[in-house]
C-alpha cells in the first residue's frame, strides 16, 4: 500500500515531542506539508528545523489548544499560509495522576480543557474550513483509558472517554460533507509523558505483565495508524475508535 499525501496539508497539535512529533514526521514523510502546534515554542521550533531540512514545507504555531481565541488565530494562520488544511490530528494532551479525594478544580479543568475542549476547539475551527471543500480527515488521539480505567486518573479517563464519544457524534454530523472523523487509542507508549512512570521498576513490571505483546509502544507505532487514517485508503472508515495497545484492552 502506497501512501502519498503530496499537496495535502496536515495540522498536528502537541507536535513538539512524543506521539505528536512522530505523527508529524510520518505525515511529512508521505509528502504532506505540516502545521506544527505546541504550547512549548522551543520544541516545535526544533521539529520545524528537522522537517524543513528534509524539504517539508512547515509552519510552527505556538498556542494553547484549550484557548478558543488562540485556536481561531492558529487556524487562520494555517489557512493563510497553505490555503487549506486536509488533515487535522488532535493530539495535545496532559495527565494528572491523583486520588479523586485530593483533586482540585484546577486539576480537573486543566485536563478536561486541554484534552477534550481542545479537540472541540480545533475540530470546529478547522472543520469550518473543511465543510465548503467537502473534504477532510480528523483524527483524535484518545487512549486505552477512554475504554478501561486504571485509577487514579479521574479527569484523564473522563477526557479520553469524551473524545471517543465526541468522535462518533462528529463523524455522524459531518459524513455528509465527506469529512471522516476517527479516534486512535494508544496503549502504554514510550514518551516524556510516561518516562518517569515507566522508570519505576515495579510500575514497569506491573504494566508489561499486562501487555499481551510484552512491550511498550513506540510513538511510530501510533503514527503508522494515523498515517493510514489520514490517507485515501481509509476513506470508508469513520466514527471508529481503534486501539494500538499491544492487546491491553482484550483481556
Ligand atoms: N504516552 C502514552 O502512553 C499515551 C497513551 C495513550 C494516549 N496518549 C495520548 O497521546 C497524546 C500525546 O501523548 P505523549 O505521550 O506524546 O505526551 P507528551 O507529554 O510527550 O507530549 C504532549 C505534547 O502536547 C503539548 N501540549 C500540552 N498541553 C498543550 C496545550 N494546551 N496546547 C498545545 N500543546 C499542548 C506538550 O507541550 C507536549 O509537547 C496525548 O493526548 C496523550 O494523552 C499517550
Amino acid at each position: 500500500m502506497q501512501i502519498d499525501l503530496t499537496g495535502e496539508v496536515a495540522l498536528v497539535t502537541g507536535s513538539g515531542r512524543g506521539i505528536g512529533k512522530a505523527i508529524a514526521v510520518a505525515l511529512a514523510g508521505s509528502g504532506a506539508s505540516i502545521v506544527l502546534n505546541d504550547i512549548n515554542p522551543d520544541t516545535i521550533s526544533s521539529v520545524k528545523d528537522q522537517l524543513t531540512s528534509l524539504g517539508t514545507k512547515t509552519l510552527a504555531l505556538r498556542g494553547d489548544v484549550s484557548n478558543r481565541a488562540e485556536v481561531e488565530e492558529m487556524s487562520k494562520a494555517a489557512t493563510a499560509e497553505f490555503g487549506h488544511v486536509d488533515i487535522l490530528v488532535n493530539n495535545a494532551g496532559v495527565v494528572v495522576r491523583k486520588p479523586m479525594e485530593e483533586y482540585t478544580e484546577d486539576d480537573w479543568d486543566r485536563v478536561i480543557d486541554t484534552n477534550l475542549k481542545g479537540v472541540f476547539n480545533f475540530s470546529q475551527a478547522i472543520g469550518r474550513t473543511m465543510i465548503p471543500r467537502r473534504s477532510g480527515r480528523i483524527i483524535n488521539i484518545a487512549s486505552i483509558m477512554g475504554e478501561v480505567a486504571l485509577p487514579p486518573r479521574a479527569s484523564y479517563v473522563t477526557s479520553k472517554g469524551g473524545i471517543i464519544a465526541f468522535t462518533k457524534n462528529l463523524a455522524a454530523e459531518w459524513a455528509r460533507y465527506n469529512i471522516t472523523v476517527n479516534s486512535v487509542s494508544p496503549g502504554w507508549t514510550n514518551t516524556e509523558m510516561t518516562g518517569k512512570y515507566f522508570a519505576q521498576e515495579e510500575v514497569r513490571k506491573f504494566l508489561l505483565e499486562r501487555v499481551p505483546l510484552g512491550r511498550f509502544a513506540e510513538p511510530t507505532d501510533i503514527a503508522d495508524l494515523v498515517l493510514f487514517l489520514a490517507s485515501e485508503h481509509s476513506s470508508y472508515i469513520t466514527g471508529q475508535n481503534i486501539f494500538v495497545d499491544g492487546g491491553w484492552t482484550i483481556q
